[in-house]
């Protein structure tokens, strides 16, 4: 079997790791990966938004399963690129196609498809520039703090969330009259601000079953105490201490069954991961947003935790026998620390050369922006490297992370030190 993940950070770079422990035999590719997945699988250095490029890639290594790691491809239609291509149909592609990737692509698509089917969330309108005035008419209507949010995809950028009527306002006329982020904020969405703690669920589904993978609390503030711009993501831990049983039926329940019910409603076939934002609000579960995709780092935590072979679970995924897979987990607790350049999430310098990966006890290290230039490998992003520990709870996962952590060099490097901190 010859699997292409498709992506480069560590999300992907844990995805090849538990494939390459699969008793399957499977050849690893991965576009275009990064140091942490040239070692362990084979690299291809292509532009995954090139479908054709793709396609010749897939032909010549004769791939049978694309697993799809990011966003941007699948709202971009790559899934249904195969789909339609005679030389490329029989390839199984793990994520959705265009129209259900939706669902990430367009908050206005997400909030329509929980008001259909009865997925609670917070209340909300949508608004273009020939109803701006309605949009600021809605806002009075509204306590603060407000929520707005970019209908289209803006490099997780596109929320704001502001406590001051007439700041919101403005902001409100900069998104859609000024373009603020451009043809993502040509509609925004303004919803009722939901106080509560927030976590993350995570589903497969083959289009008929579903399971449910480990859920995951991810950090995603640059600063300790969740403070800061926002960052693809600081570290994250698994499981969340505070989903207990009696929340967690309510999130079958409630959101998790409702969500795949809705698909088969409304004749979507989707064949991938489904993440679920969460927030818990009085007891009560609400849906912040939905991904089509898995979280990074909240992989880095969840698929080390799944014991079951991954090949096995991708091609009963694919085959749609989801219904006769038992998913086994590990009770362990996992926790990851993402070691950041210095600067992230605004500018920052690549190329700065990483020591002491060789010195790591007791922790994976998940590389997120690195690359190789001879025998070195330098940092190649903002998010560098995810060191994932295990630990009988979350608190002493963490400890390892830590130690590990300040084993590993480089300029300028940075981490968050109060991962979990909230829990
Ligand atoms: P999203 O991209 O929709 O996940 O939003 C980014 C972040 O904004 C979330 O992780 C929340 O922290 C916050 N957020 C989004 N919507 C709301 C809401 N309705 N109430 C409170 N916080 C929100
Ligand atoms: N960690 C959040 C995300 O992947 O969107």
């Amino acid at each position: 079997m010859n699997i292409l993940i498709i992506g480069s950070g560590g999300r992907e770079h844990a995805f090849a790791w538990k494939i390459a422990q699969s008793s399957k035999l499977a050849n690893v590719f991965v576009a275009p990966g990064n140091a942490g997945t040239s070692a362990i699988a084979t690299n291809l250095l292509i532009d995954v938004l090139d479908f054709t490029i793709v396609k010749e890639a897939v032909l010549e290594h004769a791939i049978n399963l694309v697993l799809v790691g990011p966003e941007i491809p699948l709202v971009a239609g790559i899934h249904d690129f195969f789909a339609s291509d005679d030389e490329l149909k029989h390839v199984k592609v793990i994520g959705p196609k265009k129209y259900a990737a939706q669902l990430e692509g367009s908050k206005e698509f997400a909030k329509e498809y929980m008001m259909r089917h009865h997925i609670p969330t917070a209340a909300y309108q949508s608004f273009t520039v020939d109803t701006l005035a309605d949009g600021c008419t809605f806002l009075e209507s509204l306590k603060p703090p407000y929520v707005l949010k970019a209908d289209g995809l803006a490099a997780g950028k596109g929320v704001v969330i502001l406590d001051n009527l007439q700041d919101a306002k403005q902001e409100l006329k900069q998104m859609l009259q000024d373009q603020k982020f451009g043809n993502a904020s040509a509609k925004v969405v303004i919803e009722e601000f939901l106080s509560g703690i927030e976590m993350s669920c995570f589903v497969l589904t083959d289009g008929k079953n579903y399971v449910t993978l480990p859920n995951a609390k991810d950090y995603k503030r640059i600063g300790e105490g969740d403070t800061g711009l926002n960052t693809g993501g600081m570290g994250a831990v698994s499981p969340v201490s505070f989903a207990d049983e009696v929340f967690l039926s309510k999130v079958d329940e409630r959101i998790v069954k409702p969500t795949i019910q809705g698909l088969k409603k409304d004749g979507i076939d989707y064949v991938g991961f489904i993440f679920i934002g969460l927030i818990k609000v009085n007891g009560d579960p609400f849906v912040i947003e939905y991904n089509v995709r898995m979280g990074d780092p909240e992989t880095e935590v969840v698929i080390p935790r799944i014991k079951s072979d991954f090949v096995d679970l991708l091609t009963a995924t694919a085959n749609q026998s989801l219904d006769t897979f038992t998913l086994e987990i590990d009770e362990q607790a996992a926790t990851t620390v993402m070691l950041v350049s210095g600067g992230y999430p605004s500018a920052y310098e690549n190329g700065k050369t990483i020591t002491g990966l060789d010195s790591i006890e007791n922790s994976v290290v998940f590389h997120a922006g690195t690359k190789q230039i001879n025998n070195q490998i330098v940092t190649n992003g903002g998010r560098v490297l995810a060191i994932t520990s295990f630990g009988v709870d979350f608190k002493e996962a963490l400890k390892t992370s830590y130690q590990n952590a300040e084993k590993i060099k480089f300029d300028d490097m940075y981490y968050r030190k109060d991962i979990g901190f909230d829990l």
